[in-house]
């Protein structure tokens, strides 16, 4: 079983937003795939209710997610994914402890990417392997980045922090489909958030097979935290 963590001190940098819709995206062909609601302010929750479907099944937590995540692995779910809140909440320390990869998700500004800092210390401590995701990211232009991205990306290259290197851009059509208590792919299959999250999917994939050891870690996006 893997266990994907959403964490950053920083709020509003797409914790909720990327587990949704990276939720929606792997339980549309996994069918086996567990939500935990660690944040109080329940955004996960509420977008699980919008979808009135009850899937992905939802658990919430309070003070730590240890025993959700054993009875998940009893229930045989392949996937848990865990949104966390933005504050220094013991449930976040715990959430990464159980963490296979801890993805950070940062928008491209000064003041995010300085906040990322706290998240991967508390990630190199529990020697866990995580991944920054640029979200929120002005879109790319005849197929190249904004600088903005870039500077953020240079910033974080001096923080040795790994990145994902495709980006979660800015679209109204991430904000809609959640609303609608739907995954960019289920709100339409060809937009160009379907295809981001799609993309965002498979490094994830593949950076937990190599985590897991049945992949070389080639294209991953983690790194190993020592
Ligand atoms: N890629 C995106 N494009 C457009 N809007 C976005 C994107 N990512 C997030 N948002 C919007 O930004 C706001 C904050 O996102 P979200 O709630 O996912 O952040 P968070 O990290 O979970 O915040 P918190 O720390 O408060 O839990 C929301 O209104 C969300 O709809
Ligand atoms: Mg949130």
């Amino acid at each position: 079983m893997n266990v994907i963590v959403f964490a950053s001190r920083k709020g509003g940098s797409g914790k909720s937003t990327l587990a949704a819709h990276l939720a929606a995206h792997a339980h549309k062909t996994l069918k086996s795939c567990l939500l935990v609601d660690a944040d109080p302010q329940g955004s996960l929750s509420l977008w699980q209710r919008l979808r009135g479907t009850g899937e992905p099944p939802i658990k919430t937590a309070v003070r730590s997610v240890g025993e959700i995540v054993a009875a998940a692995k009893r229930d045989g779910y392949e996937w848990v994914f865990i949104d966390t809140p933005p504050t220094i909440a013991a449930v976040v320390d715990d959430a990464i402890r159980h963490a296979t990869l801890v993805v950070i998700p940062a928008r491209p500004g000064v003041f995010d990417i300085d906040a990322v800092v706290e998240t991967i210390s508390t990630c190199r401590s529990a020697r866990k392997p995580y991944a920054v995701v640029m979200n929120g990211a002005p879109a790319r232009r005849d197929d190249v980045e904004s600088p903005l991205v870039t500077i953020a990306r240079e910033s974080l290259a001096k923080m040795r922090a790994p990145v994902w290197g495709g980006q979660v851009t800015n679209r109204a059509n991430y904000v809609l489909a959640l609303s609608h208590g739907e995954g960019a792919r289920e709100y339409d299959p060809d937009s160009r958030a379907a295809s981001e999250i799609g993309r965002l999917w498979a490094a994830i994939e593949r950076s937990v097979k190599a985590i897991r050891g049945t992949a070389s870690a080639n294209g991953a996006m983690h790194r190993q935290a020592a």
